[in-house]
């Protein structure tokens, strides 16, 4: 489905990447209406997401292919809708229009210097200029007719509209463990429909998996240029040698002791393992609950766990700005990525779960106001197909991975 929208003066690529291991930008864009025909208001909030899911996604192709992949801060939403021509009202006369999320930058392994060339704003004008000035070809192409206006995602997207900022480089844990999931396994990455109500997975399982959603220095996490501000509620229901009930693992110790004081009820606190930051909050059945706070879904309740990501809201957008409440959505998204991609390796199966009640979910942990925000859920457990439905190979072209490599060559 590739295809060139734009040719441009090669001279101002070359300016932009000269001095640094460049070799790619990639615009990640949303559609609204792919999702508010279905979802209404909060299909923001899902366009977010699967901004989120991409970013992982992406970082993880570009380890696997020996990449840097990492979102660029500086640039303004508005030089990325220029880049990508999604200020060309010529190009969207009956098409749904396209809202640019944001910029990654590719690059061969360092990415501090890449970093700081992409923001110098004379080079980054340069280049935009180039491409406005370009060779545009292509239209986009109608998705649907009789549209629902839903002005509330326009408004919300113009309130955090990102103008761009200057970020300083984090230092994250160095994670000697570090792996990269095997290409099978993103390939074979779907959505569990239904989860058996049945099966259970160890502790030692369950653990590894949490550990897998700490930042660290190695892929996906290092794509981000800000600190963990997403922490886990679970609702643990089948997990061998661990008391069914409320968890949480709060993944940015500098949040700790805010969450402590957000969280109104009283609660146990217990620490449950060394390795983990992962905390006992109180025991019981909470399968009920779970699946009641994300819409009633019976996969909330029917897996080994399911979870709530709680964002440290109030305090990130006092610090970046409205625009960050994006981030907030585009981080619970890679957490999401890297459970789905954990489920497939622990031979289970997760979904991720954007219908749930924020505020019950907030009365749960006694929660008030927006210090901390419910942003998405997600679940794991043993699938059960539907055997109703036929699954075809995802990605046709994996078929000949191996003959790839000399296919283009072949071709060069
Ligand atoms: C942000 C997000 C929210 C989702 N919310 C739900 C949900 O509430 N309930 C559900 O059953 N599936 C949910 N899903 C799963 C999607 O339906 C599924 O990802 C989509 O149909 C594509 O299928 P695949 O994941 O198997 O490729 C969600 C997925 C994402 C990425």
């Amino acid at each position: 489905m590739l295809e060139q929208r734009c040719a441009f003066d090669i001279d101002a690529w070359t300016r932009f990447t000269q001095g640094t291991d460049i070799v790619a930008l990639v615009a990640l864009t949303s559609i609204h209406w792919r999702e508010s025909w279905k979802y209404g208001e909060r299909a923001f909030r899902y366009c977010q997401h699967d901004l989120g899911h991409a970013i992982a996604a992406i970082r993880i192709a570009a380890a696997l292919a020996g990449c840097r992949a990492a979102l660029v801060p500086e640039w303004p939403q508005r030089d990325i809708a220029a880049l990508t021509g999604l200020d060309r009202d010529e190009d969207y006369v009956d098409a749904e229009r396209e809202e640019p999320g944001c910029l990654m930058v590719v690059s061969r392994k360092s990415l501090a210097v890449g970093r700081e060339s992409s923001h110098q704003p004379p080079i980054t004008s340069h280049l935009v200029a180039a491409v406005r000035g370009g060779t545009w070809s292509g239209r986009a192409n109608q998705l649907s007719e009789n549209h629902v206006t839903w002005s509330f995602i326009d408004e919300i997207a113009r309130a955090t509209e990102d103008p761009g900022r200057a970020a300083s480089p984090i230092h994250l844990p160095t994670d000697p463990t570090t792996h990269l999931p095997n290409s099978s396994l993103l390939l074979q990455r779907r959505s569990a429909v239904a989860l058996d109500g049945r099966s259970s997975m160890s502790a030692a399982g369950f653990f590894a998996i949490l550990a897998a959603t700490l930042p660290s220095s190695g892929p996906p996490w290092d794509a981000l240029w800000w600190d963990a501000r997403i922490h886990l509620l679970l609702f643990v229901h089948r997990v061998d040698g661990l008391e069914p009930g409320l968890y949480l693992l709060p993944r940015n110790p500098a949040a700790v002791d805010r969450l402590k004081a957000a969280i109104g009820r009283a609660f146990d606190w217990t620490p449950v393992v060394a390795a983990l930051p992962l905390v006992g909050l109180v025991q019981g059945d909470c399968r009920a609950l779970a699946q009641r706070l994300s819409c009633n879904q019976e996969i909330a309740a029917d897996g080994f766990f399911s979870l709530g990501m709680i964002a440290d809201f109030d305090a990130s957008l006092a610090e970046f700005g409205p625009s960050f409440y994006r981030h907030l959505f585009w981080e619970s998204g890679v957490v999401g990525q890297v459970l789905y991609l954990e489920a497939e390796a622990a031979g289970a199966r997760g979904t991720g779960i954007g219908c749930f009640f924020d505020d019950p979910v907030h009365d749960v942990l006694g929660l008030i106001g927006h210090a901390f925000q419910s942003l998405y859920h997600f679940t794991m457990g043993m699938p059960i197909d539907d055997t109703r439905l036929t699954t075809e190979p995802g990605y046709a072209w994996e078929v000949k991975t191996e003959n790839w490599k000399v296919t283009t060559e072949d071709r060069s």
